[in-house]
């Protein structure tokens, strides 16, 4: 397995209810790195280009809506096999299919508002790393 980047958002429900520190605490317990972090307000543009692959779906516009809502923070993580193992962390996109242990399962209140964001693919990654990241500000 090859250490690898993946990108990661802890999105506005998790800032809201200060879940930081406890999301992070997950992250790190799966033995992903936090190699770099920033807490950002999502402009209305950044949040449509991020999610354009999605523009067609009945929920674009709310979900656009709910990434501007507040504060997120953007993350840079890298493990072996970082990608598949952020998704595993994660758990399933609909919490009450999350399973036990995982980020969604612990935190998220709906398909909407589900606490995290983590690259598909590690193409999706690199594309998606540069949206928000400079090389420079990646330290790993
Ligand atoms: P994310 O991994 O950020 O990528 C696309 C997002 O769309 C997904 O997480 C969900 O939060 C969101 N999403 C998927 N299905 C729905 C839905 N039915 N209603 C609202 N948001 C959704």
């Amino acid at each position: 397995m090859a250490t690898e980047r993946t990108f990661s958002i802890l999105k506005p429900d998790a800032t809201a209810r200060n879940l930081t520190g406890a999301v992070n605490a997950v992250i790190e317990e799966a033995g992903l790195r936090i190699v770099a972090q920033r807490r950002i307000r999502m402009s209305d543009a950044q949040a449509k280009k991020f999610y354009e692959v999605h523009a067609e779906r009945p929920f674009y516009g709310e979900l656009v809506e709910f990434m501007t809502s507040g504060p997120v923070v953007v993350q840079v993580l890298e493990g072996e096999n970082a990608v598949a193992k952020y998704r595993e962390v994660m758990g399933a996109t609909n919490p009450a299919q999350a399973a036990e242990g995982t980020i969604r399962q612990k935190f998220a209140k709906s398909v909407g508002e589900n606490t995290v964001h983590g690259s598909d693919s590690l193409e999706n990654a690199a594309i998606e790393i540069k949206q928000f990241f400079d090389e420079k500000d990646i330290v790993g």
